[in-house]
């Protein structure tokens, strides 16, 4: 079945607590956690306190998106800090294989391995990843240029999907969607190969996100 990620940039950082307590009513199934540089990206985000105040708040898998240069040099911090699933960017990692192992090194919270993950950029090419399929846990393939939520989802996703799925193989590994998802996207998504689905403004910005959760899952069959 899908998974659903509410995305908290979104999110209103004043009630940060309750907007997670929020989202975890409303059957999420992990939260997506971008943080920003203002380098790899041109927006700044939030980094170790905001993680460490989420962390404790909620018991979901953390899914960190890390859309920073040198992920490497922070990687150890955020598996500390709490990170399930650390995903560095290929654009910005020139070692990305020794980059996804030392990931999968790293303990997380319960002693399983922190999960590593490899994102795309939307004009970044899947065989990027052609040397890599046996050293990751997850693919985030950009629907939007990353850097700010409430973008359109960019429509070149979805044949970009199925080229990823069909380099992956029969491996276990989930190829989760991020920018611009809303409901009407959730069943062509699925169609083309995604299993998770992360949601910022489509989540947070609803009256009712326990049912834009429920429409996600359902459209998503
Ligand atoms: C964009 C981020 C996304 C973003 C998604 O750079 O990586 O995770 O928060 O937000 P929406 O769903 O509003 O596009
Ligand atoms: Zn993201």
């Amino acid at each position: 079945m899908v998974k659903i990620a509410p995305s908290i940039l979104s999110a209103d950082f004043g009630i940060l607590a309750e907007e997670i307590a929020r989202v975890e009513a409303a059957g999420a199934d992990q939260l997506h956690i971008d943080v920003m540089d203002g380098r790899f990206v041109p927006n700044i985000s939030m980094g170790f306190p905001i993680l460490d105040a989420i962390r404790k708040r909620t018991r979901l898998p953390l899914d960190l998106h890390l859309m920073i240069v040198e992920p490497e040099k922070y990687l150890p911090e955020f598996a500390a800090r709490g990170a399930d699933m650390l995903t560095v960017h290929v654009e910005a990692c020139p070692h990305l294989q020794r980059t996804l192992v030392s990931i999968r090194e790293l303990a997380a919270r319960r002693g399983a391995p922190v999960k590593a993950g490899a994102a795309l950029n939307p004009a970044t090419h899947p065989s990027t990843l052609d040397y890599v399929t046996d050293d990751l846990d997850l693919v985030l393939v950009m629907s939007v240029n990353p850097g700010f939520g409430g973008q359109k989802l960019i429509p070149a996703v979805y044949p970009k999907i199925r080229q990823i799925r069909s380099l992956l193989g029969t491996r276990p590994i989930d190829v989760s969607i991020d920018g611009g998802v809303k409901v009407e996207h959730a069943r062509p998504l699925v169609e083309h190969g995604a299993s998770i689905l992360v949601a910022g403004s489509a989540v947070f910005e609803a009256k009712d996100p326990a049912a834009v959760i429920k429409q996600m899952r359902s459209a998503a069959g």
